[in-house]
């Protein structure tokens, strides 16, 4: 049988990180256990060579769910005409992976796989996340109006006893979904549990 201490026993082995309480001086409100989302401080500024070569991917794709295409290719990254684009990625990889989250530094990350998303117009990208992955990113490369979507599915704010249809209005404590516009050349990086859609482009891309 189980007693009480064998759960405390539990609890002290699992050694769960915590940090002091910190709350918000503006609404008396302290946000726990956030899901940290990164944005690149940067924009990587493509030059033509690397976007012929982007391009040059549309000849040889897949047709996703919601009607837009990926690339065959899902090592775009070790290609030598994106070199200068796998560095910015690893920069950022870095500064979110060891800074963001004090990993110890003898912990080695590498990028995997790296494939081009095509959103012809009327397409979007369906709801998804990556399993067998520690952290996921996506990277705009061109066109706009096309905000990223992320998408709280973790938890249910009040169990089953409320549903999101009971808030007046959205805001940062209610959110289900929360959108981030596209900004050509931003990096975005987050554990790879979290799902994330791409909302319709509705630009001639
Ligand atoms: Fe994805």
């Amino acid at each position: 049988m189980y007693s009480t201490n064998f759960f405390n026993l539990l609890h002290d082995t699992l050694k769960f990180n915590s940090i002091d309480h910190i709350m918000s001086i503006s609404d008396n409100i302290a946000r726990l256990f956030s899901t940290p989302v990164f944005k690149s401080p940067e924009k990587y500024k493509f030059n033509k060579s690397e976007l012929d070569f982007i391009d040059k991917q549309r000849e040889n794709v897949i047709i996703n769910q919601s009607g837009n295409l990926f690339s065959k290719n899902r090592y775009v990254l070790e290609s030598p005409e994106l070199k200068n684009l796998k560095e910015f990625c690893n920069n950022n990889l870095f500064m979110y992976f060891y800074d963001g989250f004090n990993i110890k530094k003898d912990i080695e990350i590498s990028i995997t796989q790296s494939w081009i998303n095509f959103n012809q117009k009327n397409t979007s990208h369906h709801r998804h996340k990556h399993i067998n992955s520690i952290i996921s990113s996506v990277l705009f490369i061109k066109g706009e109006m096309c905000p990223i979507t992320f998408h709280n599915s973790q938890r249910n704010l009040f169990g089953n006893l409320m549903s999101y249809e009971d808030f007046a209005a959205p805001n940062e404590n209610n959110a289900a979904q929360f959108n981030f516009n596209n900004e050509n050349g931003k990096l975005f990086l987050f554990p790879s549990t979290l799902l994330y859609s791409v909302s319709k482009n509705k630009s001639d891309v």
